[in-house]
C-alpha cells in the first residue's frame, strides 16, 4: 500500500508544501516560514485546488502568529491583518481561501493573552486541515453510492488528494468506489492550459492502481457519444447556494453541456467550505491568468510570435446541468443547497 499523499503539513515552526508545479517528475516540498512565502506559493500554484489553498491560507496566518514578537494582543492583531490582506490577494475565485482566512481571523478575536492566542490560531489552522480530510472521506462514502460497477467516469482538472488535505473530493468518490471493489475506468481530461489532469490526476490514480486513461479535453463529448462515459465527476471552487451555480476549472461547463445532451449524470463533489451562501454568479470574480500559460507548454512556445491569448481559469456551470452535489453532509440537488445554510 502506497503512503498517503500529503500536499501540506506543519512541522516544528514551518509548513511544508508539496510543489505541484514539479509533478509528476519530481517530489519536492517547499519549506515556508512566512505568510508572504505562503501567498507566493498560492499565487504561483505550487499549491492549488480550492480546499488546499484554504488550508494554506489558514497556515499562513498561523505562521504569522507563531513567529510574531508582539508584546500585546493589539500588535499581534495588526500583524495578522497585514498577513490576511496579503493572503486574500492571491487567487480570487475559490471561496475556501476566504472562508478559511475569516475563520482564523474570527478566532483572533478571542479575549486572551498573546501566547494563548498564538496557540489558538495554530490549533484552528490544524483543525481546518483535519476537518477537510474527514470531509473528503465522507464525500467519498456518500458519493460512491452513485457509482455503479463497470462505470466509465470522466473527471476534469485535479480534485484529488493534492487539491485538498488528502484523499480528494471528486477523486475521493472514485477512490471510495474503487476501495469498495467496483470496477471503474477513469477518463482524465488533460485540462489545458496547466494540465492538472495529465500531471496530477493521472499521477494520483496511477499511484493507487486505479485504471485511468488520459484524454485531451476535446475528446470528452465523443467518448460520451460512444457510450464510454457513465458519470462525470468534478470538484468545485465555489458553489452558489442562492442559485446552484458551480464554479470550477475552465472546461467544466463544456463537459456539463455534453453530459446533459447525452443524458449522463453530472456530479459535483465538494466540502461545505466550498459553498458560498452570499454571492450571485455576476458577483464572482473569475481569475484571469497570464496568457503565457496558453501560449507555452512547459516553457516551449506553441503559437506564432505576436498572437495574443485569453486565459480565464474557471467557468460557471448553471444548475440545470448539474445532477447532484455531493458534500460531507449528504447529497443535494443544486436547488436544495440553500437548506445547508441552516445546518452549517
Ligand atoms: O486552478 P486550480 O488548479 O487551483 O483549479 C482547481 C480546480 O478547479 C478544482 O477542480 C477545484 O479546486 C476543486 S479541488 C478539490
Amino acid at each position: 500500500m502506497r503512503s498517503e499523499i500529503k500536499p501540506i503539513y506543519w512541522r516544528n515552526n514551518a509548513i511544508y508544501v508539496l510543489d505541484q508545479r514539479l509533478l509528476p517528475y519530481k517530489i519536492k516540498y517547499l519549506r515556508l516560514k512566512t505568510a508572504r512565502e505562503v501567498a507566493k506559493a498560492i499565487k504561483d500554484m505550487a499549491i492549488r485546488g480550492a480546499p488546499a489553498i484554504g488550508i494554506a491560507g489558514a497556515m499562513g496566518l498561523a505562521l504569522t502568529a507563531y513567529h510574531s514578537r508582539a508584546k500585546t494582543v493589539e500588535q499581534l492583531l495588526a500583524e495578522l491583518k497585514r498577513s490576511y490582506e496579503t493572503l486574500r490577494n492571491t487567487r480570487p475565485t475559490a471561496v475556501n481561501l476566504f472562508w478559511a482566512l475569516e475563520r482564523v481571523m474570527k478566532i483572533a478575536e478571542t479575549r486572551c493573552s498573546v501566547d494563548e492566542l498564538r496557540r489558538l490560531i495554530l490549533d484552528e489552522a490544524l483543525k481546518i486541515m483535519e476537518e477537510d480530510l474527514e470531509a473528503n472521506r465522507k464525500i467519498g462514502f456518500n458519493g460512491s453510492k452513485l457509482i455503479d460497477d463497470g462505470d466509465g467516469i470522466l473527471t476534469h482538472c485535479n480534485a484529488g488528494a493534492l487539491a485538498t488535505a488528502g484523499y480528494g473530493t471528486a477523486l475521493g468518490i472514485i477512490r471510495a468506489a474503487f476501495e469498495e471493489g467496483k470496477k471503474i475506468t477513469v477518463y482524465a481530461c488533460e485540462t489545458r492550459p496547466r494540465l492538472q489532469g495529465a500531471k496530477l490526476t493521472a499521477w494520483e490514480l496511477m499511484r493507487d492502481g486505479i485504471p485511468v486513461k488520459l484524454i485531451t479535453d476535446n475528446m470528452a463529448a465523443f467518448l460520451m457519444q460512444r457510450g464510454l462515459i457513465n458519470k462525470v465527476i468534478v470538484g468545485a471552487d465555489r458553489i452558489l447556494a442562492k442559485t446552484g451555480h458551480v464554479i470550477n476549472k475552465i472546461g467544466t461547463l463544456s463537459h456539463a453541456i455534453a453530459a446533459k445532451y447525452y443524458n449522463i449524470p453530472f456530479l459535483v463533489a465538494a466540502p461545505t467550505s466550498t459553498v458560498d451562501f452570499k454571492s450571485t454568479p455576476d458577483e464572482v470574480v473569475i481569475e484571469e491568468r497570464d496568457e503565457k500559460e496558453v501560449l507555452y507548454i512547459d516553457g516551449k512556445k506553441i503559437a506564432p510570435r505576436g498572437v495574443r491569448a485569453l486565459n480565464p481559469a474557471f467557468d460557471i456551470t448553471p444548475p440545470d446541468l448539474v445532477s447532484y452535489i455531493i458534500t460531507e453532509k449528504g447529497i443535494y440537488r443544486p436547488e436544495e443547497l440553500r437548506e445547508l445554510s441552516l445546518t452549517t
